[in-house]
């Protein structure tokens, strides 16, 4: 693969573990790889809100990510948690447009709302798309490409150096591990997700945008993923509560 600058091994918790000493356990043994591979490696870490502001008090070569923002900036929405907020505890990423949080009600606009909050925030956002089903006719591809343009057609051109597109196959998240969409035709995706992003931006910052794939990852495919999938990276849900092997994903990135 052509190398473009660091890769991002990015772990969703969820709602998991169960206590902030689990959490601070698996921080702790993930932060050995991370530190020897973080010349090259970007390790990402998105815990439950409450961990992320108690393991932010350590320095760690990990970044914090917080696993979605409110779509209001501010005023009376009780239980929302504001990106400035998660920004003025430690996190220094967000993931906005899961599929878990559109299956709660996220429409298009509500992406598009908090990818602006949680950009003017400060945060790097990690913004997903990806598709409930494939066809034979590529209205697959119409779906991606909508999802694209109502995140991003209306923000400010500024912003565009701390998007992180990821491409997380609905069909793929929380499923097999054999499910996980095969590095061919990750590829292909990047390619036509960094063509919607060209005619946005142009070709020279479209480059620029990191593309990470997620759905069932797990060290196995990771590896080739990683080796021929021609991503910036993984976006990792359940293998990222193993330590040991979320662990081995970041070690073998530093390793391509
Ligand atoms: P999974 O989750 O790796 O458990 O499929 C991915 C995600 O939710 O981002």
């Amino acid at each position: 693969m052509i190398r473009r600058g660091k890769l991002y091994i990015v772990g969703n918790w969820k709602m998991n573990p169960d206590t902030y000493d689990e959490a601070k356990h698996i921080a702790t043994v993930v932060c050995r790889s991370a530190r020897s591979a973080q010349r090259t490696v970007t390790t990402v870490i998105c815990p439950p809100a409450p961990f992320l502001a108690l393991l932010a008090r350590s320095r760690r070569p990990i970044c914090l990510g917080t696993q979605d923002v409110s779509s209001a900036f501010d005023g009376a929405y009780t239980g929302e948690i504001a990106a400035r907020h998660m920004r003025s505890v430690g996190a220094t990423y967000a993931i906005v447009g899961h599929s878990e949080r559109r299956r709660s009600g996220d429409t298009d606009t509500t992406v598009r709302e908090k990818t602006l909050r949680s950009l003017e925030a400060g945060l790097k956002t990690i913004i997903c798309v990806g598709e409930e089903s494939r066809d034979d006719h590529g209205a697959f591809l119409s779906f991606v490409r909508n999802q694209l343009l109502e995140a991003l057609s209306a923000l400010p051109k500024k912003h565009c150096s701390d998007v992180i597109i990821a491409y997380e196959p609905v069909w793929a998240v929380g499923g097999n591990y054999q499910d996980a969409l095969s590095p061919d035709h990750i590829h292909q995706m990047v390619i036509f997700i960094r063509k919607v992003l060209s005619e946005l931006w142009g070709r020279a910052d479209a480059m620029r945008v990191p593309i990470l794939y997620g759905g069932s990852v797990d060290l196995e495919n990771a590896k080739r993923i990683l080796a021929s999938g021609e991503v910036n990276g993984l976006l990792v849900g359940r293998r990222s509560l193993d330590a040991t092997e979320f662990s081995s994903m970041i070690r073998y990135a530093a390793t391509i």
